[in-house]
């Protein structure tokens, strides 16, 4: 499968995954239908860049568009609008600061039509990270993967933008938490812990008094750190008491949470943190959420850095599941591991951060 421009699309050409517009839940073209000179003129109506194109001798996308899923300009935009907003609730009246938070629903709107457009690439963590500003950038990465997540569960596009609003505003409790335990490099005290754990219930406050969304809303961001088995908090809610926007924030918060830097610690691979969010199924996080989310992310991201069972390191050139494209890093041989017969025995033993 491969990424075709519009300019070099030709009729007869067949369509390797479904291309949707922003402005319908249907798609406008579906896997496997026939290119024909009036499905051309429509997607060039939409403004459309190209489609993937199925391709017999590679069946799965073995050479991706390299163009990441968001792109630079709409991550800086995002970026921008989220640091606006904490900047907002911070320091300026309540009334700038809901109007603020209302100017992200085109920021969201814009992340949704870039997901459902590519809603057959799967999600490189680097891709969507910026290492600037944690708080920024975890509350973009967190809009996205929930919304990732959601167009994985079949969830419509009309509704898609509640779930990645709330995915921005789910911390927003943390500005009311002292900023010395917030930034505070080492491990916390029980008491800082606790002082920690309200921040879910200042969020849930600040968009009750303000008024900001639908009803749910603040109990949407109030759940985030609810567990299925009724360990989490604030309230100790157990399974589908939680509301589903936050059982897939939960998924989110944790994945990007791991494979992030932080003063205390370094990134987990991809690989390590999907372990990690697995191990967790059905005590806290729901299986149905974390089973979107494993079809939806990158196991090895391209770019990223493997060791193989035979000791050799190599470079992720595909996003093949398990068995990607690799470059051998001593050799520069690339090996194709689904195809290559001297590597069918040969596994990934750990993925380590590029
Ligand atoms: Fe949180």
């Amino acid at each position: 499968m491969y990424f075709v421009s519009i300019n070099d699309v030709k009729t007869g050409m067949t369509v390797g995954q479904d291309v949707f517009t922003s402005s319908a839940d249907a798609a406008l073209l579906t896997k496997g239908q026939q290119l024909t000179e009036r499905f051309i003129e429509r997607m060039k109506e939409h403004g459309l860049p190209g489609v993937y194109i199925y391709d017999a001798d590679h069946p799965t996308p073995l050479v991706l568009n390299n163009q990441p899923i968001i792109s630079p300009q709409l991550k800086q935009e995002g970026l921008s609008a989220i640091e606006h907003m904490f900047d907002a609730i911070e320091n300026s009246t309540s009334a700038e600061a809901v109007k603020v938070i209302r100017h992200l629903d085109g920021v969201v709107d814009n992340l949704i039509n870039s997901l459902s457009y590519n809603q057959g690439v799967l999600i490189n963590i680097d891709d969507i990270k910026s290492y600037d500003d944690y708080t920024y950038h975890h509350s973009m990465s967190v809009s996205i993967l929930s919304i990732a997540i959601g167009i994985a569960l079949g969830i419509p596009r009309s509704k898609l933008n509640k779930l990645g609003q709330c995915a921005v505003l789910h911390d927003i409790g943390k500005i009311f938490v002292p900023i010395e335990i917030i930034n505070k490099p080492g491990k916390l005290t029980a008491a800082e812990f606790q002082e920690i754990k309200k921040h879910p219930l200042h969020g849930y406050a600040y968009v009750k008094e303000h008024n900001i969304g639908s009803p749910d809303v603040g109990e949407i961001i109030c759940n985030h750190h609810e567990k299925i088995d009724g360990a989490g908090y604030p309230r100790g809610l157990k399974g589908r008491d939680i509301h589903l926007y936050s059982r897939i924030i939960s998924v989110a918060d944790v994945y990007d949470a791991l494979t992030s830097q932080r003063p205390y610690r370094t990134p987990s691979p991809p690989s390590e943190a999907l372990e990690f969010i697995m191990g967790g199924c059905g005590t806290a996080f729901d299986y149905e959420v974390v089973n979107a989310f494993v079809a939806k992310v990158e196991l090895y991201p391209v770019g990223s850095y493997v060791l193989l069972s035979n000791n050799e390191k190599a470079r992720v050139l595909s996003n093949h599941k398990s068995r990607p494209v690799v470059e051998i890093a001593d050799s520069g041989n690339i090996i194709d591991m689904y195809r290559n017969p001297q590597y069918l025995n040969v596994v990934i033993k750990c993925g380590e951060h590029a």
